[in-house]
């Protein structure tokens, strides 16, 4: 089979091209990739070309060895990927050391992956540790409230994650864990790599301050959904901040408790008082 004809392909260009029309992704902000289970890469076989150098990763990812990953093109813009997705995204094969990567698919006019590669894989390797295999996406975008809340808020696990799930009652259901935030630090290499998965480790969802977010999940609607939420849930709380600095009320703990029971989910005390 062509890789363009696996569902799995598809699946990823059509986040690619959600993420675009909801605006999160400027330019080429943002990058996506997703573990390719052994049977689906099996089957398009015939389409890679397994016969290119092997490249640094730049970080060790020893758990991710000999594993296949679908991966957005570093400079290649999203609106584009739906149009041009052999050009824009690749698929990848990590050596088994976990040290080293090539290119089997795609990226058709030249170019590599994305320069977040390093945190992908930091990302995949936590998540499929902690998730026995199950998690396969990681996702990264530019959303504008999210990035504007690392403006007004302090630069903590606990502020964002209560303001987010204050701001709107599904919030907690959806993200239990709660949010982890990174303060500002240079992009594109292992250092904040390193700093995103030990976020990883405790939650789904990284805010990276006056940049974006990264997101994990099972399959390509979770992660997306995931961005999505926290992207709404958080221009309600930049519209609530911009037209008065007190909320006349809000959601309680109380209340966060009877939802937790309600939906029979475990929600993260430590962001209790
Ligand atoms: P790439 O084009 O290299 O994927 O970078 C975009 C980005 O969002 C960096 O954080
Ligand atoms: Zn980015």
């Amino acid at each position: 089979m062509k890789v363009l004809d696996s569902k799995f392909a598809q699946d990823f260009i059509r986040l690619g091209d959600d993420g675009w029309q909801l605006r999160f992704h400027e330019r080429n902000g943002g990058n996506l990739s997703y573990r390719i289970p052994d049977d689906r890469i099996a089957e398009v076989k015939e389409d890679l070309d397994l016969t290119r150098e092997f490249q640094p990763i730049g970080t060790s990812v020893p758990a991710l060895a000999g594993e296949f990953f679908m991966i957005t093109g570093s400079g290649k813009y999203f609106s584009d990927i739906k149009r041009i997705p052999e050009e824009t995204c690749c698929i990848i094969e990590v050596d088994e050391k976990g040290e080293n990567y090539r290119v089997v698919w795609g990226l058709t006019a030249g170019g590599r992956p994305t320069s977040e590669l390093p945190t992908h894989l930091m990302n995949h390797e936590v998540k499929k540790l902690a998730s026995d295999g199950k998690m396969r996406v990681i996702y990264h975008c530019h959303p504008a409230n999210i990035i504007a809340m690392t403006f007004v808020l302090p630069l903590t696990d606990k502020a964002f994650t209560r303001e987010l799930w204050e701001s709107m009652t599904e919030c907690p259901v959806v993200f239990p864990a709660g949010v982890g935030v990174i303060p500002w630090m240079v992009c594109g290499g292992r250092e904040i790599g390193v700093e995103t998965a030990e976020k990883m480790k405790k939650y789904d969802v990284a805010v990276w301050a006056h940049h974006g977010i990264f997101c994990a999940g099972e399959d390509f609607d979770i992660a997306f959904g995931l961005a999505h939420t926290v992207e709404k849930s958080a221009e309600i709380y930049m519209k609530v901040r911009a037209v008065t600095p007190v909320k006349q009320q809000t959601i309680t703990k109380e209340n966060f408790i009877d939802l937790a029971e309600a939906f029979g989910f475990e929600l993260n005390k430590d962001f209790f008082d």
